[in-house]
């Protein structure tokens, strides 16, 4: 296992929409073991494929402090969506900088687990923000994308000053 390097916004690869994966390969278990093992050494509860430099449409989250139980979703497509909160949100590849995002309360996902096989589960509270977060990364997107203008561009000031580097 390794620790991979983390890419810091404004790196191209994290605005490119990541490719599908046709096929879980022993390449792609041994990077989601790597991606584990990075977002556990950063103290980060989800990091997506394209925040290592791979363009491939697959994420690692742990949404529990207290019990390390990190998993990973391949292929994810969030299916259905109920009720919003707006809390605080921070990202590994803006680091120093934070916002408070709008996000579903529940969703419900579906994707491949590491084996390739289908899984389909409900999500809610933080495992629901880190998913929505994570699609947002593997579609190109970041949070500060979801807040208003000023705040964005206050907090690229703040992150262009302090974060980068
Ligand atoms: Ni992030």
């Amino acid at each position: 296992m390794a620790i991979l390097r983390i890419c810091k916004y404004p790196e191209p690869v994290l605005r490119r929409k990541t490719a599908e994966v046709k096929k879980v390969s022993e390449a792609d278990k041994r990077l989601i073991e790597d991606m584990i093992e990075t977002m556990k050494a950063s103290g980060g509860v989800g990091l997506a494929a394209n925040q290592v430099g791979v363009s491939r449409r697959i994420f690692v989250f742990n949404p529990s402090e207290e019990d390390w139980r990190a998993d990973a979703l391949i292929n994810p497509a969030i299916i259905k969506r109920r009720g919003t909160e707006k809390t605080e949100e921070g990202c590994l590849s803006l680091p120093g900088i934070s916002a408070e995002v709008r996000r579903y309360k529940h969703i419900l996902v579906e994707g491949l687990d590491t084996n390739g096989r289908h899984v389909r589960f409900e999500a809610r509270g933080l495992l629901a923000r880190i998913i929505q977060h994570e699609v947002d990364h593997l579609d190109g997107k970041f949070f500060i994308d979801r807040i208003n203008p000023l705040r964005r561009m206050m907090s690229l000031r703040r992150f262009a000053k302090e974060g980068a580097g």
